[in-house]
């Protein structure tokens, strides 16, 4: 017996299906409080990228799960404590018999601990195809709810649009106005911890986010992020040197506002074109090919 809370319906159901998990940017990321159970109030800009992970789910004889990408490996170690897993069990668990065995293949071209929320979009790509596979939907809130016990950032990645999110990241609000942006994403390949990167910060009490009621025109968009902080930077960077020097390395190749996405270390340089984009991630890799560089274009909101 299913309970009222978590009543699903049930439709026809396919044999194998794809998602996509984009890179997910915070654009902005202001600290502006801390809640009594210690998680930090946080008001962000966010938009999501072109480029990220690929997973695929197929009816199966057991539960099986598989990795490649050139971020696989990282993964392979991790003993089924994979958001994926835990998304799979979860939403199993919501919708009980009819969630047949399935296969599920991970293609990791994210890096990892690397705040472009890598974990939290494959978490919610696992939500968004398995109720395709298995041929079914929750209530908007019973699905909010599963996405947020899974990570604070999963409930914006099953959006995968541009937003501002508040709260610890469960108060969605879609920016429908906000333009797509050529970026280069830079990562040392250091891995950070989240948690750390909250314990350094000096303050928690930061003015909150200004985009509204004022909201800006598409050509004023890049003044009105570089006016946006994201607070987690200076703490990030006493942890790992390397993101002012990628800070640089993406200025110095022409980007027109650089800045740390999330608890880091990945950080964004916004291009004026995806050829000046890609271009400078070439030569960003000749000059330093054991770091990660990946030219992307990111999603409009009215798209
Ligand atoms: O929810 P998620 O797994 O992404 O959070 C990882 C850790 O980061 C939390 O356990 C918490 O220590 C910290 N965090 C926080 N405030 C937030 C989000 C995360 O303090 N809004």
């Amino acid at each position: 017996m299913m309970s009222s809370e978590n009543r699903s319906q049930f439709s026809v159901s396919c044999s194998s299906v794809s998602e996509k998990a984009r890179a997910k940017i915070n654009l902005a990321l202001h600290v502006t409080g801390q809640r009594p159970d210690g998680y930090h109030l946080l008001d962000m800009l966010v938009t999501f990228a072109d480029h990220g992970d690929r997973l695929d789910f197929m009816r199966s004889p057991a539960d099986a799960f598989t990795l490649s990408g050139r971020f696989g490996e990282v993964l392979a170690g991790d003993g089924g404590t994979n958001l994926v897993l835990k998304a799979r069990d979860l939403l199993r668990g919501a919708i009980g018999p009819l969630a047949f065995p399935v296969s599920i293949h991970l293609e990791k071209n994210l890096p990892v601990a690397s705040g472009i929320g890598g974990g939290s979009a494959d978490a919610a790509a696992t939500l968004r195809g398995l109720m395709r596979l298995w041929g079914t939907t929750l209530s908007a809130e019973t699905l909010a709810a599963l996405a947020l016990k899974l990570g604070a950032d999963v409930p914006m990645c099953l959006e995968s649009r541009p937003l501002i999110a508040r709260g610890i990241g469960e108060e969605l609000e879609p920016v429908p106005e906000l333009p797509a942006f050529a970026m280069v994403l830079a990562n040392p390949l250091k891995g950070v911890s989240t948690p750390e990167v909250f314990r350094r910060l000096a303050t928690k009490n930061n003015p909150a986010l200004s985009l509204t009621p004022s909201r800006p025109q598409a050509a004023d968009w890049l003044a009105a992020i570089a006016a946006t902080r994201n607070d987690l930077e200076p703490p990030a960077r006493e942890l790992v040197p390397e993101i002012a020097a990628m800070a640089a390395m993406l200025q110095a190749r022409g980007a027109l506002l650089t800045r740390m996405s999330g608890s880091g270390a990945t950080c964004f340089g916004i291009f004026a074109s995806m050829t000046s984009a890609e271009d400078a991630a070439a030569a960003l890799h000749d000059a330093r090919s054991d770091w990660y560089f990946q030219a992307t274009e990111t999603v409009s909101g009215g798209a």
